[in-house]
């Protein structure tokens, strides 16, 4: 169907010449002369308004309701208000109704509503909004890599080892639901992979295999947890961002997420203005503020072991009193980003037994080379670390955690073969998208959100 876009026709429509567009009503209003049709078809914020002459023009009354499709042929003029543009219509055709029991009405419905009907939402402002910033970040972070030289590395979604040992996999299975076995492992020899399979919880593993290979590698692809946590940071299935660097240590790895984070928050200011402003005004008051000053101010760094002493001292305030060894609960996490240190911090060096088993092992014996970025109102947002290159310091590791050693040969053979100091960390990317958003759920910065009992 021949037309253009609206953001074209807004920005850079010849005034004096014909245009075609294609849209969905938002609004309309009627006078004695003259009618006004916005109509929206998602390039940009702004809308199109048509202007109907009704002495010169008579439009099918369907044309007109909220949330019909049309297309419209008219000449463009220069908007009445701003420098943007305005079609004086020439011809409006349904191209499709829109009865009113169309849930999407002016009057400004609630995300908690909104979230019932994912498949209608993103015709709001607000929607249409946070899908537009999560295109432009994911661009941007493409772009933040290949400019670096790192290989854009695809990991498998299904998998045999557990990257996060943490037993959150969803089981990956064609076996009938009533299938006998007379053991686990008898059950899974006859299943479609002969081994216990899962959807993999993040793309580390495979990630190593190519770094210690080309360097410096990213995967960008989902990840699956079956964690049982219904808040409104966790998902079933989110996008993972995640970096693996050879010959990187953890102030290497830090270094990296910060100018990423940097890089990501400044290309969505940059290419997103119109949206940031909508959310500034709507969502989140100071927003364009905040992440301008993110932007161009350090990032904080703390070790655990010190923001613990710096928790500790608040352990009346919070619903689980921390001590050494503590994970840290959002609660903590939000506290040290937002009062203590009002910006972004790095904690680093977690006790071992809190962490993974891949963490590099520091020389006091009870920590681990490991960090956690977090941001005001999101708290974690990205988790990293140097990776053990040691063999048997990996090893002992994973016995402590009964491991199944024989699961993980090709992992331990890049320690065995040349193997390097290393490390990376992982991004989510709907919580990237709250950060520069504003957006408090992340289930409204996801297009059909998956967590626990919600599969809509
Ligand atoms: O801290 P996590 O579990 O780290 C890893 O998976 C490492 N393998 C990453 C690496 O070093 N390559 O997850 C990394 C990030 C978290 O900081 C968080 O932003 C996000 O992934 N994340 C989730 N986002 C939404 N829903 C969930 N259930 C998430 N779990 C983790
Ligand atoms: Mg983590």
């Amino acid at each position: 169907m021949k037309h253009e876009d609206i953001k074209s026709v807004l920005e850079s429509g010849e005034v004096g010449k014909e245009a075609v567009v294609c849209g969905w009503v938002r609004t309309f209003r009627d006078s004695a002369n003259v009618a006004f049709l916005e109509i929206s078809d998602g390039t940009s914020f702004k809308k199109l308004q048509v202007v109907i002459d009704k002495s010169a023009l008579a439009v099918d009354a369907e044309c007109t309701k909220l949330g019909a499709s049309v297309r419209v042929r008219g000449e463009v003029v220069p908007a009445y208000k701003g420098d943007g543009r305005e079609l004086n219509a020439k011809e409006v055709t349904l191209l499709g109704k829109c009865p009113p029991e169309y849930p999407i009405q002016k009057k400004r419905t609630t995300l908690d509503f909104l979230r019932t009907i994912p498949h209608l939402r993103l015709r709001t402002n607000t929607f249409a909004a946070v899908f537009r910033v999560r295109s432009v970040a994911a661009q941007a972070i493409h772009r933040y890599f290949h400019e670096r030289g790192y290989y854009y590395i695809n990991a498998p979604l299904i998998t045999a080892s557990d990257c996060e040992g943490a037993g959150e996999m969803f089981r990956v299975t064609t076996r009938p639901w009533n299938a006998k076995a007379e053991s686990e492992e008898e059950y899974y020899k006859s299943d479609f992979f002969g081994v216990k399979a899962g959807l993999s919880v993040s793309g580390q593993l495979e990630g190593e295999v190519a770094a210690t290979a080309l360097g410096k590698i990213y995967t960008f692809g989902p990840s699956f947890r079956a964690e049982n946590s219904n808040t409104t940071r966790h998902l079933a299935e989110f996008w993972h961002i995640e970096p693996e660097v050879a010959f990187a240590e953890l102030p290497d790895v830090i270094e990296i997420a910060e100018e990423m984070l940097k890089y990501l928050i400044r290309a969505v200011l940059e290419e997103c203005p119109e949206e940031l402003a909508f959310f500034d005004s709507f969502v989140e008051k100071g927003l364009i503020e905040k992440l301008k000053h993110v932007e161009s101010s350090d990032f904080a760094v703390v070790e655990y072991t010190d923001a613990i002493s710096l928790l500790e001292k608040e352990n009346a305030r919070f619903q689980f009193p921390v001590s050494w060894g503590s994970d840290l609960q959002s609660e903590h996490e939000r506290y040290l980003t937002e009062t203590v240190f009002r910006r972004p911090v790095f904690v680093t060096d977690y006790p071992k037994e809190i962490k993974s088993f891949y963490m590099k092992q520091n020389a006091d014996g009870k920590t681990v080379a490991a960090t956690d970025l977090l941001v005001p109102g999101i708290g974690e947002i990205i988790g990293g670390s140097e990776r053990e290159a040691d063999y048997d310091k990996l090893v002992s590791a994973m016995r402590e955690r009964n491991m199944d050693l024989d699961a993980y040969r090709q992992y331990l053979d890049l320690r065995l073969f040349g193997t390097v100091p290393h490390g990376g960390f992982g991004l989510g990317f709907e919580r990237f998208v709250m950060y520069v958003t504003g957006i408090e759920n992340i289930r409204d910065v996801t297009l059909f959100p998956r967590s626990v009992k919600n599969i809509k």
